[in-house]
């Protein structure tokens, strides 16, 4: 099993700090996500159906009818690698850890390559695996330069997959509306700027042979109908949508300059999340811990992911902490 953000029960226990007074900021999940109202009795007690306007709103929301409703992006990360036989994958590293496992699993001959080897790796490559904005970096990648790829990769039946579990904030660098191109598969999240981790919705845009194929490994009901229900509705709510990304930018501009203020070398980032190459990232991570504060470590290479806080309450306790923790650091 990989680590993810979100072990607070862990945290809880290691540290012996109760739950509820925690801040949780190991995960890239927005804490002000959309508000799930109650779910009618009548969703949970029927099948789930695919002509309940989920698809619809998708098509509306991503700009295109190449569409695949999946128990989160997870399911597809899990299941792409099975459509393929085994060949030669490049997974852009450091990244979210699930790509690379999931192809290993399944046979295939992984490649962990920096952002600068990626053009030149094309050449060899069957499949090429990344994520937009990367997840912990926030590498960003034009969409002019991935279509490119994408055509290099399709003239030998390859596949170019994009993750853009963080790309809600800006759409206008997605490739949604390319879904359908032969061997691109874009991966979409309802976890992250919706705040519907919980949910478990994502959704998979890509050509309908492919996109058939996935469907029937995963199988009928993969996605629950309490989850479609509060998708639909997410996806659909485009007020919300706007003022999100209006907040949202704020908010990330605002926790970056937090973390520079307390001298952290703030490298990239998300509005949902900034990024901190750190050889001490061991210390800070437990310092902080030992605060209450949870935040995600990465090894390799070290570094620290801080997630946005929520109320004013936490941006306060942030700030405490981390002049704690630097105080801590001199003595
Ligand atoms: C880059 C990236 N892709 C995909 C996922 C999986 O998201 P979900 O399965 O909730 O859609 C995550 C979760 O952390 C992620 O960070």
């Amino acid at each position: 099993m990989l680590e993810h953000g979100g072990g607070l029960r862990a945290a809880a226990q290691r540290y012996g700090i109760a739950l509820k007074d925690w801040l949780d900021l190991s995960t890239g999940v927005n804490p002000q996500g959309w508000p799930v109202p109650a779910v009618p009795a009548s969703v949970w007690q029927r099948l789930p159906e695919t002509d309940d306007g989920l698809e619809t709103a998708a098509v509306d929301y991503y700009g295109t009818r190449q569409g695949l409703p999946t128990a989160g992006s997870q399911a597809a990360i899990q299941t792409l690698p099975l459509l393929r036989e085994p060949g030669r994958v490049g997974v852009l590293n450091p990244s979210y850890a699930e790509h690379a496992h999931a192809w290993r699993q399944a046979g295939h001959q992984v490649e962990l390559l920096a952002v600068d080897e990626l053009e030149a790796a094309l050449a060899r490559l069957d499949v090429l695996v990344l994520v937009n904005p990367n997840n912990p970096t926030g590498a960003r990648f034009a969409p002019e330069t991935l279509l490119d790829w994408r055509a290099r990769l399709a003239m030998r039946g390859g596949w170019l997959v994009v993750d853009e579990a963080f790309m809600d904030a800006t759409p206008q660098d997605s490739l949604a509306v390319h879904a359908g191109l032969p061997g691109l598969i874009v991966l979409r999240s309802l976890g992250k700027f919706f705040g519907l981790a919980g949910a478990r919705v994502g959704f998979t845009l890509a050509e309908s042979t492919l996109r058939d194929r996935l469907c029937d490994h995963l199988g009928p009901w993969t996605v629950n109908g309490p989850g479609r229900w509060v998708a639909m509705q997410a996806l659909k709510d485009q007020a919300w949508q706007a003022a999100m990304r209006t907040r949202l930018d704020q908010a990330g501009s605002r926790l970056a300059d937090l973390l520079k203020r307390h001298r952290l070398p703030v490298a990239g980032g998300t509005v949902l999340f900034q990024w901190i190459p750190l050889p001490d990232a061991a210390f800070w991570q437990d310092a902080l811990a030992r605060r209450g504060i949870l935040v995600r470590r990465f090894t390799d290479p070290p570094g620290l992911r801080f997630g946005l806080p929520g109320a004013e309450s936490d941006w306060r306790r942030l700030e405490l902490a981390l002049a704690g923790v630097r105080a801590e650091r001199l003595r």
